[in-house]
């Protein structure tokens, strides 16, 4: 997207936060520890490692090196890091501990990551995710990679969360997640040798806060970015073409997987997806809705807005490692990524507000486009689609779990 669509989105969106990115914390401005140089000194070594393992010096979370098609002029616009939370090493290591950490937790089961496992693409492979004493979430859960590329900076399925920050704490008082009060979490939190240095070596001072919690959680999570896939090296290959239409085929890619990206990025058959699920970053716009059914149990972005023509409106998540984040859609009804291309190709529903790409005379709601993709082209958009896949990153060990 240009920057004059996203200022045109702006101009025109009712919802004021879509646009303006919320100062979290009233307090100090920025609160956080700005030296990168922070090491962690022998004693404190000493109090985090009777539980953890850290090392010395922290991962680098702050500075990683983006390739060229993150620091477009888009990209960077699209980046929804607020200016009173920038990542630190230090704020990214207490962030990664308290996401694995199922003291976060009323009975001490569940962490963030019972539900975002790494080797799932920070997803979990499950319908519906088991939370506290079992009990299931209403909807999948959804994968966390590249969360910071989300132009307009709202979470959750139905875009309820206007920021990262405000997403974070959520779960954690969720009677079917987490169950906990802040409060209650701030306390216990104290109780923890190990959070004082964190705290300390992050924020500057050892208090513990549910605004803190939040700044380290989302510092963590916009610090998982994937660059390393077969798409990205592609891309570069190509010389980072600008606009859909004019990229040319991929040197790295197999004569399939072109095929797939043909249908992909340039939209050849009338297959748009590139443009809801973005490219590059693989960013997106808006919720949107992409005619799964034609009524739906589960109204999305109506349920938060209560207008009409927002019902069954969905966030349009990151593509980027998907294979790794099955089942899909928001009620996890497919199975695997063939599902999917089945349903774009030839189960579309003409729904009432079934975005205007899907349909052939470009309105909302308007005549269902059929693709009708032949297998081989079926076949190849599903193996585009497997060259999203980034290993480095589900591997990676300053994304895992750092608790012995
Ligand atoms: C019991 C399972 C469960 C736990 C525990 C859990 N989540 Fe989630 N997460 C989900 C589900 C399900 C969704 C989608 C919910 C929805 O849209 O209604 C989600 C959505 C999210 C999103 C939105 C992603 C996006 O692109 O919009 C973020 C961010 C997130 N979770 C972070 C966290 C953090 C941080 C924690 C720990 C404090 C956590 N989650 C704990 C299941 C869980
Ligand atoms: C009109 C916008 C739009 C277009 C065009 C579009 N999608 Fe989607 N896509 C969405 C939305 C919205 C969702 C989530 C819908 C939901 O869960 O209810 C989604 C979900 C997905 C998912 C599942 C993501 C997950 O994490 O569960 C995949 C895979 C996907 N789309 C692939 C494609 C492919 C391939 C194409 C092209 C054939 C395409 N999309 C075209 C809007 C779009």
């Amino acid at each position: 997207m240009t920057k004059y669509a996203v200022i045109l989105i702006c101009l025109f969106a009712n919802l004021s936060s879509s646009c303006t990115k919320q100062d979290f914390d009233e307090g100090a401005p920025i609160d956080t520890n700005p030296s990168n140089s922070a090491v962690f000194s022998e004693a404190d070594l000493n109090i985090l490692n009777e539980v953890l393992n850290l090392r010395a010096t922290p991962f680098n979370y702050s500075d990683y090196p983006l390739p060229e098609h993150y620091r477009s002029e888009d990209a960077l616009l699209a980046d929804n890091t607020p200016e009173t939370n920038p990542i630190t090493d230090m704020g990214a290591t207490l962030g990664r501990v308290l996401f694995y950490d199922p003291n976060l937790s009323l009975n001490n089961t569940i962490s963030c990551a019972s539900c975002h496992q790494q080797s799932a693409a920070f997803a979990d492979n499950n319908k519906f995710s088991e939370g506290l004493n079992g009990q299931l979430t209403r909807r999948n859960s959804m994968g966390l990679i590249n969360s910071r590329f989300y132009e307009n900076g709202r979470f959750l399925w139905d875009e309820k969360a206007g920021t990262l920050e405000e997403q974070v704490l959520l779960p954690i008082q969720d009677h079917k997640e987490m169950g906990m009060n802040l409060a209650q979490l701030e306390s216990k939190l104290q109780q923890l040798d190990y959070y004082s240095v964190l705290f300390e070596k992050a924020f500057g001072n050892s208090q513990i806060t549910s605004a803190r919690i939040a700044k380290a959680l989302s510092q963590f999570i916009r610090s998982i970015i994937s660059v390393n896939s077969k798409f990205d090296e592609g891309l570069i290959a190509a010389g980072n073409p600008p606009v859909e239409e004019d990229i040319p085929d991929f040197p790295n890619f197999t004569e399939l997987e072109n095929v797939g990206m043909d249908l992909f990025m340039r939209g050849r058959k009338g297959a748009t997806c590139s443009y809801c699920h973005g490219t590059g970053q693989n960013v997106n716009d808006e919720a949107k809705n992409n005619g799964l059914s034609l009524n739906y149990t589960d109204k999305g972005k109506g349920e938060i807005t209560g207008n009409p023509s927002d019902n069954a409106l969905f966030k349009v998540p990151s593509l980027r490692n998907i294979v790794y984040t099955a089942p899909y859609m928001h009620d996890g009804r497919f199975e695997t990524l063939m599902d999917v291309v089945n349903h774009y190709s030839d189960n579309v529903q003409p729904h009432p507000n079934l975005n205007f790409r899907l349909t052939t005379d470009e309105q909302i709601g308007g005549k269902v486009l059929k693709l009708n993709l032949t297998q081989y082209e079926k076949e190849a958009l599903v193996a585009f689609l497997n060259t999203l896949s980034d290993e480095e990153v589900l591997t990676a060990e300053k994304y895992s779990d750092p608790f012995k």
